[in-house]
């Protein structure tokens, strides 16, 4: 392929509010050129005081943070995320434990287009107050021997979009919820979540009544 017969560059954004574990996978995917024409160009926190923007700092990637107290109401707030969104010029966004609400003006701007890493296999414990340990907690409490990751495109329906990969990953006797997380990261999400960023960017991933297929 010549220069001028590559494919454009993909701008992606990633949503954050924590360690960023999630981030640094894709950033050391992006390093190893596992991104295709993907570039992680601007990281947004909805806290200041996220790691994950000490890991995108590391690694020379524009941040901003836009914190949801800032705003009177989530409708605002979207708002604002929209914009910065437009400011990016945006091609793909990742929400990468990311843990604020957006309205669906969000979803509805940028269609199939949003992807976001879950810690369990949806249609379990996903849903409105399923976010974080509180997964693993609801898993454990269960008594579910087998769990995973799942990595989605965003519509209204909170973690109710499209399936785009899953991972399963074994619960093991004595797991605690901190254990759990680590071992579904490890095995799941690192993965799955960069996996699915390349398919994007390659232009391989099709969306009908709901189903995502994958051609390759
Ligand atoms: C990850 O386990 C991610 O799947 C989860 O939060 C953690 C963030 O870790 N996201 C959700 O629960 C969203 N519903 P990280 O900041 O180290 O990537």
């Amino acid at each position: 392929m010549t220069p001028d017969t590559l494919p454009p560059r993909k701008n992606i954004i990633v949503l954050v509010s924590g360690g960023g574990t999630n981030l640094q996978a894709l950033i050391d995917a992006q390093e190893r050129g596992e991104l295709g024409c993907g570039r992680i160009t601007c990281v947004i926190s909805s806290r200041p005081d996220a790691f994950a923007l000490v890991r995108a700092k590391n690694a020379g990637i524009p941040t901003r943070v836009l914190r949801r107290k800032d705003f009177p109401d989530t409708e605002q707030y979207s708002t604002a995320m929209l914009e910065a969104f437009y400011e990016e010029y945006a091609d793909l966004i990742v929400q990468a434990g990311f843990m604020t609400i957006l309205d669906e003006k969000v979803c509805r701007a940028y269609p199939n287009k949003i992807i976001n890493v879950h810690p369990a296999l949806i249609p379990s414990f996903c849903g409105k107050g399923f976010y974080g340990l509180h997964v693993h907690e609801a898993a454990l409490k269960k008594g579910v021997k087998v769990t995973g990751a799942t990595v989605h495109f965003v519509t209204e329906v909170c973690d109710g979009g499209p399936i785009i990969l899953q991972k399963a990953v074994n619960v093991e006797q004595g797991d605690t919820p901190e254990t759990l997380q680590k071992r579904v990261m490890e095995q799941a999400e690192w993965h799955i979540l960069p996996e699915a960023v390349r398919l994007f960017c390659e232009d391989k991933l099709t969306v009908k009544d709901d189903i995502v297929t994958i051609a390759e």
